[in-house]
């Protein structure tokens, strides 16, 4: 029987309680979800890539039919060398649909490789990485926004910076 494998990009740069809830929500829908590390423009981020992965690793390690990996170039390529027949994306709002349907046709375009998308949480509508980077540098809260993991590791990046 074919696998139904799909996969999550992003940059997670950390990974939030939103793309958490795509996650979990595409592990449910299909048979191998591979998470991927968009590694192109990481070391302009905070974290890096195999951080990253370590913490995606970490707060997937209850779903068994998930996976971390990390791609370089372009996405459609990786989906092409290893099987996979779809790219889940979450949508937030409006805001989000401009840049995520150009992606999609575009993908679709290169490799004919199909997009598929999850109505974002809307607890989790207004949530992204740079607004849980930033608002944990000026010491806010984001215990609601990450998961425990997560917010550990940004204080100690954040201690770390500190320390030049
Ligand atoms: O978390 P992000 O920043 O929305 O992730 C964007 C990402 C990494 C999924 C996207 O930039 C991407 O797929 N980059 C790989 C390069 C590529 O395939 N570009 C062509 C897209 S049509």
């Amino acid at each position: 029987m074919r696998v139904h494998r799909v996969v999550c990009p992003g940059s997670f740069d950390p990974v939030t309680n939103g793309h958490l809830d795509i996650i979990r929500r595409a592990a449910r829908l299909h048979d191998e979800v591979i998470v991927v590390v968009g590694a192109n423009r990481a070391k302009h981020g905070m974290f890096s890539v195999d951080e990253r992965v370590a913490m995606l690793e970490e707060v997937t390690a209850d779903l068994a039919n998930v996976s971390v990996g990390t791609f370089r170039g372009l996405l459609v390529e990786y989906c092409r060398d290893r099987g996979v027949s779809a790219i889940v994306k979450g949508l937030r709002a409006v805001s989000d649909f401009e840049y995520e349907m150009e992606m999609a046709q575009m993908n679709y375009r290169l490799a004919e490789i199909e997009t598929l998308f999850i109505a974002a949480n809307p607890l989790y509508s207004f949530l992204r990485s740079s607004l849980v980077r930033e608002i944990a540098a000026y010491g806010g809260n984001v215990s609601s926004l990450v998961p425990p993991p997560v917010e550990t590791r940004l204080r100690a990046k954040l201690a770390e910076l500190a320390q030049g």
